[in-house]
Protein backbone atom coordinates (compact mmCIF):
# COMPACT_ATOMS: atom_id res chain seq x y z
CA UNK A 1 0.00 0.00 0.00
CA UNK A 2 1.00 3.63 -0.63
CA UNK A 3 2.68 5.14 2.16
CA UNK A 4 2.36 9.13 0.50
CA UNK A 5 0.17 11.39 2.58
CA UNK A 6 -3.38 11.68 1.54
CA UNK A 7 -3.93 14.60 0.20
CA UNK A 8 -7.34 14.72 1.75
CA UNK A 9 -5.17 15.44 5.41
CA UNK A 10 -3.32 18.34 3.75
CA UNK A 11 -5.88 20.50 5.57
CA UNK A 12 -4.13 23.66 5.41
CA UNK A 13 -2.32 25.82 2.74
CA UNK A 14 0.90 25.52 4.43
CA UNK A 15 0.44 21.99 5.12
CA UNK A 16 0.60 21.73 1.16
CA UNK A 17 3.06 24.26 0.32
CA UNK A 18 5.31 21.79 2.67
CA UNK A 19 4.43 18.77 0.98
CA UNK A 20 5.35 20.41 -2.29
CA UNK A 21 8.88 21.53 -0.50
CA UNK A 22 9.81 17.76 1.07
CA UNK A 23 9.08 16.32 -2.69
CA UNK A 24 11.32 19.49 -4.14
CA UNK A 25 8.31 19.69 -6.62
CA UNK A 26 8.31 23.33 -8.40
CA UNK A 27 4.34 23.53 -8.54
CA UNK A 28 3.05 27.38 -8.39
CA UNK A 29 -0.19 27.71 -6.09
CA UNK A 30 -1.68 31.00 -4.95
CA UNK A 31 -2.43 31.19 -0.81
CA UNK A 32 -5.80 33.09 -2.04
CA UNK A 33 -8.34 32.58 -4.79
CA UNK A 34 -9.90 35.35 -6.17
CA UNK A 35 -13.34 35.59 -7.33
CA UNK A 36 -15.64 37.44 -9.81
CA UNK A 37 -14.11 39.28 -12.95
CA UNK A 38 -10.91 40.03 -11.29
CA UNK A 39 -9.90 36.63 -11.18
CA UNK A 40 -7.23 35.50 -13.73
CA UNK A 41 -9.60 32.50 -14.26
CA UNK A 42 -12.45 34.43 -15.76
CA UNK A 43 -11.00 36.07 -18.18
CA UNK A 44 -11.88 35.47 -21.51
CA UNK A 45 -9.56 34.14 -24.07
CA UNK A 46 -8.98 33.78 -28.33
CA UNK A 47 -8.00 30.63 -30.12
CA UNK A 48 -8.00 30.74 -33.49
CA UNK A 49 -11.46 32.07 -34.40
CA UNK A 50 -12.86 31.14 -31.22
CA UNK A 51 -13.32 33.54 -28.54
CA UNK A 52 -13.46 31.40 -25.05
CA UNK A 53 -15.53 33.01 -22.19
CA UNK A 54 -13.25 32.14 -19.79
CA UNK A 55 -10.04 29.81 -18.28
CA UNK A 56 -11.84 26.42 -17.63
CA UNK A 57 -11.66 23.91 -19.87
CA UNK A 58 -14.09 20.49 -19.38
CA UNK A 59 -11.93 17.32 -20.77
CA UNK A 60 -13.31 14.44 -22.69
CA UNK A 61 -14.89 11.56 -20.51
CA UNK A 62 -16.39 8.49 -22.01
CA UNK A 63 -18.72 7.20 -19.83
CA UNK A 64 -19.38 3.26 -21.94
CA UNK A 65 -22.89 4.35 -21.54
CA UNK A 66 -23.92 4.35 -25.08
CA UNK A 67 -26.29 2.08 -26.62
CA UNK A 68 -24.93 -0.89 -28.77
CA UNK A 69 -25.19 1.16 -31.94
CA UNK A 70 -23.13 4.48 -30.63
CA UNK A 71 -26.24 6.67 -29.49
CA UNK A 72 -26.27 8.47 -26.25
CA UNK A 73 -28.45 7.24 -23.16
CA UNK A 74 -29.90 9.08 -20.94
CA UNK A 75 -26.72 8.91 -19.28
CA UNK A 76 -24.87 10.05 -21.32
CA UNK A 77 -27.23 12.87 -21.50
CA UNK A 78 -27.08 13.77 -18.25
CA UNK A 79 -23.15 13.68 -18.15
CA UNK A 80 -23.13 16.54 -21.13
CA UNK A 81 -25.68 18.72 -19.47
CA UNK A 82 -23.37 18.09 -16.53
CA UNK A 83 -20.83 19.71 -18.63
CA UNK A 84 -23.02 22.14 -19.18
CA UNK A 85 -23.75 23.43 -15.95
CA UNK A 86 -19.55 23.23 -14.89
CA UNK A 87 -19.16 27.01 -15.36
CA UNK A 88 -16.41 26.13 -18.02
CA UNK A 89 -16.37 27.86 -20.80
CA UNK A 90 -14.47 25.29 -23.53
CA UNK A 91 -15.43 21.90 -23.87
CA UNK A 92 -12.57 19.90 -24.96
CA UNK A 93 -14.68 17.27 -27.14
CA UNK A 94 -17.15 15.85 -24.40
CA UNK A 95 -16.41 12.36 -24.69
CA UNK A 96 -14.23 10.10 -27.04
CA UNK A 97 -16.41 9.34 -30.15
CA UNK A 98 -15.67 6.50 -32.89
CA UNK A 99 -15.10 7.69 -36.27
CA UNK A 100 -16.83 4.25 -37.23
CA UNK A 101 -17.70 1.13 -35.95
CA UNK A 102 -14.70 -0.89 -35.39
CA UNK A 103 -12.46 2.16 -34.02
CA UNK A 104 -14.74 1.50 -30.15
CA UNK A 105 -12.85 1.39 -27.36
CA UNK A 106 -16.08 -0.21 -25.86
CA UNK A 107 -19.68 -1.77 -27.41
CA UNK A 108 -21.23 1.57 -25.52
CA UNK A 109 -18.95 4.23 -26.81
CA UNK A 110 -20.85 6.74 -29.15
CA UNK A 111 -19.92 6.60 -33.16
CA UNK A 112 -20.80 9.23 -35.21
CA UNK A 113 -22.35 7.55 -38.05
CA UNK A 114 -25.15 8.92 -40.52
CA UNK A 115 -27.48 7.26 -38.51
CA UNK A 116 -26.64 8.83 -35.14
CA UNK A 117 -25.72 12.63 -35.96
CA UNK A 118 -29.36 13.83 -35.14
CA UNK A 119 -28.80 12.66 -31.50
CA UNK A 120 -25.47 13.57 -31.12
CA UNK A 121 -25.84 16.94 -32.31
CA UNK A 122 -28.89 16.39 -29.20
CA UNK A 123 -25.57 16.25 -26.62
CA UNK A 124 -24.65 19.69 -28.00
CA UNK A 125 -27.76 21.19 -27.80
CA UNK A 126 -28.44 20.02 -24.43
CA UNK A 127 -25.14 20.84 -22.94
CA UNK A 128 -25.83 24.56 -24.39
CA UNK A 129 -29.41 24.18 -23.14
CA UNK A 130 -28.39 23.47 -19.67
CA UNK A 131 -25.70 26.30 -19.59
CA UNK A 132 -28.06 29.10 -20.55
CA UNK A 133 -30.22 27.91 -17.74
CA UNK A 134 -27.75 28.04 -15.17
CA UNK A 135 -26.01 31.11 -16.84
CA UNK A 136 -28.07 33.05 -18.79
CA UNK A 137 -26.38 33.03 -21.91
CA UNK A 138 -24.35 31.24 -24.05
CA UNK A 139 -21.45 33.71 -24.48
CA UNK A 140 -17.96 32.52 -25.17
CA UNK A 141 -18.78 28.92 -24.87
CA UNK A 142 -17.28 26.90 -27.40
CA UNK A 143 -17.67 22.50 -27.77
CA UNK A 144 -16.02 20.73 -29.54
CA UNK A 145 -16.52 17.03 -30.46
CA UNK A 146 -13.45 14.44 -30.02
CA UNK A 147 -13.14 12.00 -32.78
CA UNK A 148 -11.31 8.84 -32.45
CA UNK A 149 -10.24 5.46 -33.45
CA UNK A 150 -9.08 3.02 -31.03
CA UNK A 151 -6.59 1.06 -32.98
CA UNK A 152 -4.75 -1.19 -30.23
CA UNK A 153 -7.34 -0.80 -27.56
CA UNK A 154 -10.68 -1.58 -29.67
CA UNK A 155 -13.08 -3.84 -28.43
CA UNK A 156 -15.93 -2.53 -30.59
CA UNK A 157 -18.16 -5.97 -29.87
CA UNK A 158 -17.74 -7.00 -26.47
CA UNK A 159 -16.79 -5.53 -23.13
CA UNK A 160 -14.15 -8.46 -22.82
CA UNK A 161 -12.67 -9.27 -26.15
CA UNK A 162 -10.51 -6.63 -28.27
CA UNK A 163 -10.78 -6.62 -31.42
CA UNK A 164 -7.31 -4.66 -31.82
CA UNK A 165 -6.32 -2.64 -34.65
CA UNK A 166 -2.37 -2.26 -34.30
CA UNK A 167 -0.40 -0.12 -36.47
CA UNK A 168 2.59 -1.52 -35.19
CA UNK A 169 3.81 -4.59 -33.22
CA UNK A 170 5.02 -3.83 -29.10
CA UNK A 171 6.37 -6.49 -27.16
CA UNK A 172 5.22 -5.45 -23.81
CA UNK A 173 1.87 -4.39 -25.28
CA UNK A 174 0.97 -6.62 -27.54
CA UNK A 175 0.12 -9.71 -25.41
CA UNK A 176 -2.16 -7.34 -23.11
CA UNK A 177 -4.42 -7.02 -25.89
CA UNK A 178 -4.29 -10.89 -27.39
CA UNK A 179 -1.77 -9.76 -29.93
CA UNK A 180 -0.12 -12.60 -31.33
CA UNK A 181 2.53 -12.96 -33.86
CA UNK A 182 0.04 -13.59 -36.78
CA UNK A 183 -1.92 -10.59 -36.05
CA UNK A 184 -1.83 -8.45 -38.91
CA UNK A 185 -1.04 -4.44 -38.79
CA UNK A 186 -3.17 -2.15 -40.47
CA UNK A 187 -1.45 -1.53 -44.18
CA UNK A 188 -0.99 2.05 -45.40
CA UNK A 189 -4.28 1.73 -47.42
CA UNK A 190 -6.49 0.91 -44.47
CA UNK A 191 -4.96 4.06 -43.06
CA UNK A 192 -5.97 5.80 -45.98
CA UNK A 193 -9.54 4.35 -45.75
CA UNK A 194 -9.33 5.61 -41.92
CA UNK A 195 -8.06 9.39 -42.97
CA UNK A 196 -11.12 9.53 -45.46
CA UNK A 197 -13.60 8.35 -42.13
CA UNK A 198 -12.06 10.63 -40.05
CA UNK A 199 -12.87 13.07 -42.75
CA UNK A 200 -16.19 12.21 -43.05
CA UNK A 201 -17.15 12.67 -39.24
CA UNK A 202 -15.30 16.33 -38.90
CA UNK A 203 -17.80 17.18 -42.04
CA UNK A 204 -20.46 15.94 -40.13
CA UNK A 205 -19.07 17.86 -36.98
CA UNK A 206 -19.05 20.84 -38.43
CA UNK A 207 -22.87 20.58 -39.91
CA UNK A 208 -24.09 19.77 -36.54
CA UNK A 209 -22.62 22.89 -34.95
CA UNK A 210 -19.89 21.84 -33.36
CA UNK A 211 -17.43 24.78 -32.79
CA UNK A 212 -14.14 22.63 -33.52
CA UNK A 213 -12.83 19.01 -33.47
CA UNK A 214 -10.11 17.01 -31.80
CA UNK A 215 -8.02 14.72 -33.84
CA UNK A 216 -7.09 12.37 -30.67
CA UNK A 217 -3.59 11.36 -30.46
CA UNK A 218 -2.87 10.23 -26.88
CA UNK A 219 -3.38 7.48 -24.93
CA UNK A 220 -2.52 4.72 -26.72
CA UNK A 221 -4.60 5.17 -29.16
CA UNK A 222 -4.20 4.51 -32.58
CA UNK A 223 -3.40 8.53 -33.99
CA UNK A 224 -0.98 8.18 -30.64
CA UNK A 225 0.48 4.99 -31.46
CA UNK A 226 1.36 5.87 -34.66
CA UNK A 227 3.42 8.56 -33.56
CA UNK A 228 5.91 6.00 -31.73
CA UNK A 229 5.81 3.64 -35.05
CA UNK A 230 10.11 3.73 -35.53
CA UNK A 231 9.22 0.62 -36.85
CA UNK A 232 6.79 0.53 -38.75
CA UNK A 233 7.63 0.10 -42.71
CA UNK A 234 5.64 2.48 -45.41
CA UNK A 235 4.27 6.39 -45.80
CA UNK A 236 3.23 5.78 -42.12
CA UNK A 237 5.97 4.51 -39.86
CA UNK A 238 9.65 5.14 -39.80
CA UNK A 239 10.94 8.97 -39.95
CA UNK A 240 8.76 12.16 -37.97
CA UNK A 241 7.61 12.76 -41.32
CA UNK A 242 5.72 9.82 -41.73
CA UNK A 243 4.77 9.43 -38.54
CA UNK A 244 2.67 12.72 -38.83
CA UNK A 245 1.10 11.72 -41.87
CA UNK A 246 -1.78 10.55 -40.46
CA UNK A 247 -2.91 13.38 -39.40
CA UNK A 248 -1.49 15.84 -41.96
CA UNK A 249 -3.92 14.14 -44.22
CA UNK A 250 -6.78 14.17 -42.03
CA UNK A 251 -6.20 17.96 -41.68
CA UNK A 252 -5.90 18.35 -45.31
CA UNK A 253 -8.99 16.51 -45.99
CA UNK A 254 -10.67 18.69 -43.77
CA UNK A 255 -9.83 21.69 -44.80
CA UNK A 256 -11.69 20.88 -48.08
CA UNK A 257 -14.40 19.13 -47.25
CA UNK A 258 -15.32 20.93 -43.99
CA UNK A 259 -13.27 24.26 -44.78
CA UNK A 260 -13.84 26.83 -41.59
CA UNK A 261 -13.86 24.32 -38.67
CA UNK A 262 -11.14 24.90 -36.20
CA UNK A 263 -9.32 21.74 -35.55
CA UNK A 264 -7.06 20.78 -32.39
CA UNK A 265 -5.26 18.03 -30.93
CA UNK A 266 -5.14 16.16 -27.52
CA UNK A 267 -1.17 14.89 -27.63
CA UNK A 268 0.13 12.30 -24.73
CA UNK A 269 3.08 15.15 -25.24
CA UNK A 270 5.55 12.45 -23.53
CA UNK A 271 4.80 8.92 -22.12
CA UNK A 272 7.16 6.58 -20.43
CA UNK A 273 7.51 2.63 -21.00
CA UNK A 274 4.38 0.28 -20.20
CA UNK A 275 4.35 -0.60 -16.18
CA UNK A 276 3.49 -3.78 -14.64
CA UNK A 277 2.73 -4.67 -11.27
CA UNK A 278 5.43 -5.59 -9.03
CA UNK A 279 4.61 -8.49 -6.18
CA UNK A 280 4.57 -5.59 -3.68
CA UNK A 281 1.29 -4.09 -6.28
CA UNK A 282 3.92 -1.15 -6.94
CA UNK A 283 3.88 -0.08 -10.52
CA UNK A 284 7.33 -0.40 -12.30
CA UNK A 285 8.60 -0.73 -15.41
CA UNK A 286 7.11 -3.72 -17.41
CA UNK A 287 10.08 -5.90 -18.06
CA UNK A 288 9.01 -6.54 -21.83
CA UNK A 289 8.94 -3.30 -22.75
CA UNK A 290 11.13 -1.39 -25.98
CA UNK A 291 12.02 1.94 -24.55
CA UNK A 292 12.57 2.68 -28.33
CA UNK A 293 8.63 2.65 -28.82
CA UNK A 294 7.84 5.30 -26.52
CA UNK A 295 6.69 8.97 -28.28
CA UNK A 296 8.14 12.49 -25.70
CA UNK A 297 10.53 9.95 -23.97
CA UNK A 298 14.11 9.88 -23.05
CA UNK A 299 15.77 6.91 -24.68
CA UNK A 300 15.47 4.66 -21.52
CA UNK A 301 11.56 5.19 -21.74
CA UNK A 302 12.02 6.43 -18.28
CA UNK A 303 12.06 10.43 -18.79
CA UNK A 304 11.00 12.91 -20.89
CA UNK A 305 12.27 14.29 -23.69
CA UNK A 306 10.00 17.33 -25.74
CA UNK A 307 12.12 17.14 -28.75
CA UNK A 308 9.71 15.41 -30.89
CA UNK A 309 6.65 16.91 -28.97
CA UNK A 310 8.14 20.03 -29.92
CA UNK A 311 8.16 18.98 -33.29
CA UNK A 312 4.63 18.04 -33.60
CA UNK A 313 3.48 21.52 -32.15
CA UNK A 314 5.61 23.07 -34.85
CA UNK A 315 3.25 21.17 -37.24
CA UNK A 316 0.10 21.86 -36.08
CA UNK A 317 1.09 25.78 -36.09
CA UNK A 318 2.04 25.19 -39.68
CA UNK A 319 -1.13 23.94 -40.73
CA UNK A 320 -2.92 26.72 -39.01
CA UNK A 321 -3.93 24.45 -35.95
CA UNK A 322 -4.09 26.86 -32.47
CA UNK A 323 -5.89 24.52 -29.93
CA UNK A 324 -3.84 21.85 -28.09
CA UNK A 325 -5.19 19.85 -25.32
CA UNK A 326 -2.16 18.14 -23.38
CA UNK A 327 -2.49 15.15 -21.22
CA UNK A 328 0.18 12.20 -20.74
CA UNK A 329 0.87 7.96 -21.08
CA UNK A 330 -1.98 5.87 -21.29
CA UNK A 331 -4.44 4.97 -19.13
CA UNK A 332 -4.02 1.63 -20.10
CA UNK A 333 0.16 0.70 -19.19
CA UNK A 334 1.20 4.46 -17.48
CA UNK A 335 -2.11 5.61 -15.21
CA UNK A 336 0.50 6.89 -12.68
CA UNK A 337 1.55 9.49 -15.54
CA UNK A 338 -2.12 10.02 -17.33
CA UNK A 339 -4.20 10.09 -13.91
CA UNK A 340 -2.45 10.82 -10.97
CA UNK A 341 -4.71 8.99 -8.23
CA UNK A 342 -4.02 7.39 -4.28
CA UNK A 343 -6.23 4.48 -5.18
CA UNK A 344 -5.46 3.06 -8.74
CA UNK A 345 -7.86 0.95 -10.56
CA UNK A 346 -8.21 -3.13 -10.32
CA UNK A 347 -6.08 -3.02 -13.58
CA UNK A 348 -3.56 -0.96 -12.46
CA UNK A 349 -0.68 -0.76 -9.31
CA UNK A 350 -0.12 0.96 -6.44
CA UNK A 351 1.01 4.32 -6.82
CA UNK A 352 5.11 4.34 -8.01
CA UNK A 353 5.74 7.75 -6.78
CA UNK A 354 3.28 10.61 -4.87
CA UNK A 355 0.74 11.39 -7.09
CA UNK A 356 1.62 15.10 -6.84
CA UNK A 357 4.64 14.68 -8.47
CA UNK A 358 2.32 13.49 -11.69
CA UNK A 359 0.31 15.91 -11.70
CA UNK A 360 3.59 18.61 -11.38
CA UNK A 361 5.00 16.41 -14.54
CA UNK A 362 2.40 17.60 -16.76
CA UNK A 363 2.11 21.00 -15.69
CA UNK A 364 5.71 21.29 -16.06
CA UNK A 365 5.88 19.68 -19.51
CA UNK A 366 2.64 21.64 -20.70
CA UNK A 367 3.92 25.00 -19.75
CA UNK A 368 7.27 24.21 -21.80
CA UNK A 369 5.39 23.83 -24.89
CA UNK A 370 3.30 27.14 -23.65
CA UNK A 371 6.19 28.92 -23.76
CA UNK A 372 7.59 27.78 -26.60
CA UNK A 373 4.68 28.44 -28.71
CA UNK A 374 3.33 31.12 -27.14
CA UNK A 375 0.60 31.77 -29.97
CA UNK A 376 -1.21 27.93 -29.41
CA UNK A 377 -3.99 28.14 -26.53
CA UNK A 378 -2.60 25.10 -24.89
CA UNK A 379 -5.09 23.24 -22.12
CA UNK A 380 -3.52 21.29 -19.55
CA UNK A 381 -4.60 18.23 -17.92
CA UNK A 382 -3.86 16.11 -14.35
CA UNK A 383 -5.63 18.63 -12.10
CA UNK A 384 -7.60 16.55 -10.47
CA UNK A 385 -5.43 14.88 -7.91
CA UNK A 386 -4.71 18.55 -6.13
CA UNK A 387 -8.27 18.25 -4.64
CA UNK A 388 -8.93 21.46 -2.61
CA UNK A 389 -5.90 23.05 -3.53
CA UNK A 390 -6.74 22.94 -7.07
CA UNK A 391 -8.13 26.31 -7.59
CA UNK A 392 -5.07 27.45 -5.81
CA UNK A 393 -3.16 26.14 -8.48
CA UNK A 394 -5.00 26.82 -11.05
CA UNK A 395 -4.57 30.26 -10.73
CA UNK A 396 -1.25 30.61 -10.49
CA UNK A 397 -0.42 28.40 -13.68
CA UNK A 398 -2.61 31.03 -15.59
CA UNK A 399 -1.57 33.75 -14.32
CA UNK A 400 1.69 32.56 -14.65
CA UNK A 401 0.89 31.79 -18.54
CA UNK A 402 2.07 28.39 -17.92
CA UNK A 403 -0.95 27.23 -20.16
CA UNK A 404 -4.27 29.14 -20.93
CA UNK A 405 -6.93 26.81 -19.82
CA UNK A 406 -7.62 24.42 -16.56
CA UNK A 407 -8.80 21.22 -17.84
CA UNK A 408 -10.78 19.19 -15.66
CA UNK A 409 -11.61 15.23 -16.07
CA UNK A 410 -12.38 13.36 -12.84
CA UNK A 411 -13.52 16.43 -10.83
CA UNK A 412 -16.09 16.83 -12.56
CA UNK A 413 -17.76 13.73 -12.10
CA UNK A 414 -18.05 14.34 -8.68
CA UNK A 415 -18.34 17.38 -8.79
CA UNK A 416 -19.81 19.16 -11.61
CA UNK A 417 -20.09 23.06 -10.76
CA UNK A 418 -16.82 23.19 -9.26
CA UNK A 419 -15.62 25.79 -12.03
CA UNK A 420 -18.21 27.62 -11.10
CA UNK A 421 -18.02 27.97 -7.12
CA UNK A 422 -14.55 28.73 -8.00
CA UNK A 423 -15.30 31.65 -10.15
CA UNK A 424 -18.78 32.63 -7.87
CA UNK A 425 -16.23 32.32 -4.82
CA UNK A 426 -17.72 29.74 -2.81
CA UNK A 427 -16.63 27.93 -0.34
CA UNK A 428 -15.51 24.13 -2.02
CA UNK A 429 -18.02 21.55 -0.91
CA UNK A 430 -15.44 19.08 0.04
CA UNK A 431 -17.58 16.26 0.49
CA UNK A 432 -18.19 16.56 -3.56
CA UNK A 433 -14.27 16.42 -4.25
CA UNK A 434 -12.92 13.73 -6.19
CA UNK A 435 -10.81 11.56 -3.77
CA UNK A 436 -9.31 9.64 -6.65
CA UNK A 437 -10.86 6.42 -5.60
CA UNK A 438 -10.54 5.61 -9.81
CA UNK A 439 -14.43 3.46 -9.36
CA UNK A 440 -14.67 5.61 -12.54
CA UNK A 441 -12.22 3.94 -14.54
CA UNK A 442 -12.64 0.25 -12.86
CA UNK A 443 -16.22 0.16 -13.63
CA UNK A 444 -15.53 -0.02 -17.28
CA UNK A 445 -12.29 -2.70 -16.69
CA UNK A 446 -14.91 -4.69 -15.84
CA UNK A 447 -17.31 -4.25 -18.77
CA UNK A 448 -19.72 -1.56 -16.41
CA UNK A 449 -20.76 2.09 -17.02
CA UNK A 450 -18.29 4.66 -15.64
CA UNK A 451 -19.75 7.34 -13.07
CA UNK A 452 -18.25 8.81 -9.85
CA UNK A 453 -20.07 5.78 -7.83
CA UNK A 454 -18.53 6.96 -4.45
CA UNK A 455 -19.66 10.47 -4.65
CA UNK A 456 -22.29 11.26 -7.07
CA UNK A 457 -25.87 10.34 -5.54
CA UNK A 458 -27.20 9.17 -8.70
CA UNK A 459 -24.59 6.38 -9.40
CA UNK A 460 -23.89 5.67 -5.56
CA UNK A 461 -27.77 4.14 -5.74
CA UNK A 462 -27.61 2.40 -8.44
CA UNK A 463 -27.61 -1.34 -8.02
CA UNK A 464 -24.11 -1.18 -10.06
CA UNK A 465 -22.83 0.06 -7.09
CA UNK A 466 -22.96 -2.90 -4.81
CA UNK A 467 -21.75 -5.02 -7.88
CA UNK A 468 -18.90 -2.85 -8.40
CA UNK A 469 -17.79 -3.26 -4.67
CA UNK A 470 -18.25 -6.74 -5.05
CA UNK A 471 -15.69 -7.09 -7.96
CA UNK A 472 -13.41 -4.56 -6.54
CA UNK A 473 -13.51 -7.40 -3.50
CA UNK A 474 -13.25 -10.59 -5.65
CA UNK A 475 -10.07 -8.89 -7.31
CA UNK A 476 -8.48 -8.38 -4.12
CA UNK A 477 -8.80 -11.84 -2.95
CA UNK A 478 -7.31 -12.86 -6.61
CA UNK A 479 -4.38 -10.24 -6.08
C1 LIG B 1 -13.92 7.87 -16.79
C2 LIG B 1 -12.92 8.57 -17.66
C3 LIG B 1 -13.12 8.60 -19.03
C4 LIG B 1 -12.19 9.26 -19.84
N1 LIG B 1 -12.42 9.33 -21.18
C5 LIG B 1 -11.59 10.05 -21.97
C6 LIG B 1 -11.88 10.26 -23.34
O1 LIG B 1 -12.92 9.83 -23.86
N2 LIG B 1 -10.98 10.97 -24.08
C7 LIG B 1 -9.84 11.49 -23.54
O2 LIG B 1 -9.06 12.13 -24.25
N3 LIG B 1 -9.56 11.33 -22.22
C8 LIG B 1 -10.40 10.65 -21.44
N4 LIG B 1 -10.15 10.55 -20.10
C9 LIG B 1 -8.98 11.24 -19.51
C10 LIG B 1 -9.39 12.59 -18.96
O3 LIG B 1 -9.79 13.45 -20.01
C11 LIG B 1 -8.22 13.28 -18.20
O4 LIG B 1 -7.11 13.43 -19.04
C12 LIG B 1 -7.78 12.49 -16.98
O5 LIG B 1 -8.87 12.06 -16.22
C13 LIG B 1 -6.83 13.34 -16.11
O6 LIG B 1 -7.46 14.53 -15.72
P1 LIG B 1 -8.05 14.68 -14.23
O7 LIG B 1 -6.88 14.58 -13.32
O8 LIG B 1 -8.72 16.02 -14.18
O9 LIG B 1 -9.01 13.57 -14.03
C14 LIG B 1 -11.06 9.89 -19.27
C15 LIG B 1 -10.89 9.85 -17.89
C16 LIG B 1 -11.80 9.21 -17.09
C17 LIG B 1 -11.60 9.22 -15.60
S1 LIG C 1 -15.06 7.54 -8.97
FE1 LIG C 1 -15.48 9.64 -8.30
S2 LIG C 1 -14.07 10.02 -6.61
FE2 LIG C 1 -13.36 8.19 -7.71
S3 LIG C 1 -11.86 8.96 -9.17
FE3 LIG C 1 -13.79 8.86 -10.24
S4 LIG C 1 -14.68 10.89 -9.99
FE4 LIG C 1 -13.08 10.69 -8.48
Amino acid sequence: MATYPRLASLKTFDDFQRRLDELGLELPADREVTAGAESVLAQSAQAGTLAIGNRFCILPMEGWDGTSDGKPSDLTRRRWKHFGISGAKLMWGGEAVAVRHDGRANPNQLCLTEANQKDIAQLRELLIAAHVERFGDDDGLVVGLQLTHSGRYAKPNDHHTPEPRIVQRNPALDPRVRVDDDTPILTDDALKALIDDFVAAAARAQKLGFDFVDIKHCHGYLGHELLSGIDRPGEFGGSFENRTRFLRDIVAGIRSEAPGLELGVRLSVFDFVPYCQAESGVGVPDPLADPRLVFGSTPGGDGIDLTEPLRFLELMQQLGMRLICTTAGSPYYTPHLQRPAFFPPSDGYQPPEDPLVGVQRQIAATAQLKQRFPEMFVVGSGYTYLQDWLPNVAQAVIRDRLADSIGLGRMVLSYPDLPADVLEGQTLARKRICRTFSDCTTAPRKGMISGCYPLDTYYKEMPERKQLQELKKLSVRNS
